[in-house]
């Protein structure tokens, strides 16, 4: 496949630190397949107002985060956790979707990272049970939590245990199955 063809893979992660695990998780993803996917890196949550359903909805950095939404074939979120939860921005992200319809019927892929040995998964059942309320496509296939992180990745953001490459290979090469049944099967 040439790269214009490429699925085009909407990276979201829910960390705004600098040196991010879960950010960092992203860009080792996007070298895995760059062949047959592009990586377009969302970087707006830290611009979206506190969602406010009174809210005009045509502010420039939601009807942006919408048009990134648009343009991709298929969402992968990484999440920290904080405080057993989704992290309030991310959150708020989802929340300007909910009845706008992007998410609806688009492929996805959740991870959650944490230096704990949970590996986030509070926060991974509760992006899980928000990306249903979207209308998303996932199976059981769709959702990777990472325990213990920081010794899984190392500061470039080499993936140093092979167990967690592998696992992210799978669920990428899941998504990118999915989103090629859906596009061979349009629904009607
Ligand atoms: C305020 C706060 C709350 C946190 N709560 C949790 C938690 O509930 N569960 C957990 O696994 N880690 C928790 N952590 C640790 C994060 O998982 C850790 O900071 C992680 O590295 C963040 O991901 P990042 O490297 O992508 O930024 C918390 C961190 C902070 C700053």
């Amino acid at each position: 496949m040439s790269n214009s063809t490429a699925l085009r893979i909407l990276a979201i992660s829910g960390s705004l630190r600098s040196q991010s695990a879960n950010s960092l998780l992203l860009k080792a993803l996007s070298e895995m397949v760059p062949q047959l996917a592009t990586f377009t890196f969302y970087e707006g949550l830290e611009e979206l107002p506190p969602f406010n359903p009174d809210k005009p909805q045509d502010i420039p950095a939601v009807l942006h985060f919408r048009k990134l939404l648009s343009q991709s074939d298929a969402v992968i979120i990484s999440t920290p956790e904080y405080a057993f939860g989704v992290p309030g921005v991310l959150k708020n992200a989802l929340d300007w979707v909910v009845s706008t319809g992007e998410f609806n019927e688009k492929p996805v892929a959740a991870i959650s990272a944490s230096p704990l040995t949970s590996g986030g998964d509070k926060a991974l059942e509760s992006l899980l049970y928000t990306l249903t309320a979207l209308g998303t496509i996932k199976d059981e296939h769709s959702s990777l939590s990472i325990p213990a992180v920081k010794k899984k990745i190392n500061e470039s953001g080499e993936i140093t245990d092979e167990d967690t490459k592998k696992r992210l290979q799978l669920l990428l090469g899941r998504l990118l199955f999915s989103v090629q049944q859906r596009i061979d099967t349009p629904r009607a």
